[in-house]
């Protein structure tokens, strides 16, 4: 296990999150100017990070992807949606783990979270790596892969509010990934997600527990508010749970600002008392991180 000092001086051990379950309609400007909204009263609230939903910009569906899709990389104009995320992470100096958008790069798309540090900058982009493809007749049909490309990097992030290892929605799913971050020392995993109406209520808490126990850090995830309306329909549900798989803060399926304490130091008493870190079996198991590998 690294131990917490090994990442810069200036994190705070103690701070509050901001998870902003917001509600998206088929207005992408209506989304950006209420995700503002959002994140200004979060970060009034104390929140000196905040956490938004997978795909917060635009309806979750293959056919809207490539229409709101924005262009990361090519700047401000080419993408409003990260660019007010940007502005308002340097005006309010927080942490912005900005949710998901469709990104549009190189002629693909992909389905990406911005990490903005408190002075306006890029931190890390994650791309989705686990793509959700589910198709069974008659009842649902999503092929995410038809429609977007996978991302090749695990992703994660030291920022003033401590080391952060970002996952989206699916990625939740594969143990392997959270253990990579956490053997490099993540304090936090964060995980925008849409969970569905089957999925939601039998697995969403239960991954996410499940992550922060195995791993011993802070789970946070955030999910669009309920819109039965919609094409696809999300559990909600966002939440916070500690290094003891305890669920610290939740809400339901409507719109939701959850703001809670994140207090580092207990991460140090858990390993202490259940040291499962020390007590693995690495002669008989292992995980093995092949971009670390790769790049040594
Ligand atoms: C998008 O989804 C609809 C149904 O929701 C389906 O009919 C269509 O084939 C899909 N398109 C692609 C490119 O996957
Ligand atoms: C949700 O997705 C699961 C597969 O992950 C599928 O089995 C289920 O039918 C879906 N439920 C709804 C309500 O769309």
């Amino acid at each position: 296990m690294f131990p917490l000092t090994h990442v810069t001086r200036f994190v705070l051990f103690q701070f509050k999150i901001g998870l902003c379950q917001l509600s998206v309609t088929p207005d992408k400007d209506r989304n950006i100017a209420h995700a503002r909204s959002a994140i200004q009263d979060a970060a009034s609230k104390g929140a000196q990070l905040v956490l938004l939903p997978e795909i917060w910009n635009s309806p979750y569906s293959n056919d809207s992807f490539p229409v709101y899709a924005e262009d990361i990389d090519a700047g401000a104009d080419a993408s409003p949606s990260t660019a007010m995320l940007s502005e308002l992470s340097r005006f309010l100096k927080i942490t912005i783990v900005g949710g998901s958008i469709p990104e549009l790069s190189g002629g693909r798309l992909y389905n990406t979270c911005c990490v903005f540090g408190t002075d306006g900058k890029l931190l890390a982009k994650h791309r989705k790596i686990h793509l959700f493809d589910i198709d069974i007749p008659g009842k649902i049909t999503f092929i995410e892969s038809k429609t977007l490309t996978a991302g090749e990097t695990p992703t994660i992030v030291d920022t003033e509010v401590g080391r952060i290892g970002i996952g989206i929605c699916y990625d939740i799913r594969f143990p392997e990934l959270a253990m990579i971050y956490a053997a490099r020392g993540a304090h936090l995993l964060c995980y925008p997600g849409a969970f569905n109406m089957t999925t939601g209520p039998l697995h969403w808490e239960l991954l996410q527990r499940a992550r922060a126990t195995d791993n011993q850090l802070y789970v946070a995830t955030c999910s669009p508010a309920r819109d039965t309306g919609s094409g696809y329909v999300a559990w909600g549900h966002s939440t916070l749970v500690g290094p003891f798989g305890e669920v610290l803060a939740t809400t339901e399926h409507d719109e939701a600002i959850i703001i809670a304490e994140i207090d580092y130091s207990i991460l140090e008493q858990r390993r202490t008392n259940l040291p499962v870190t020390k007590q693995r079996r690495g002669d008989l198991y292992q995980v093995v991180d092949f971009q670390r590998l790769n790049s040594q």
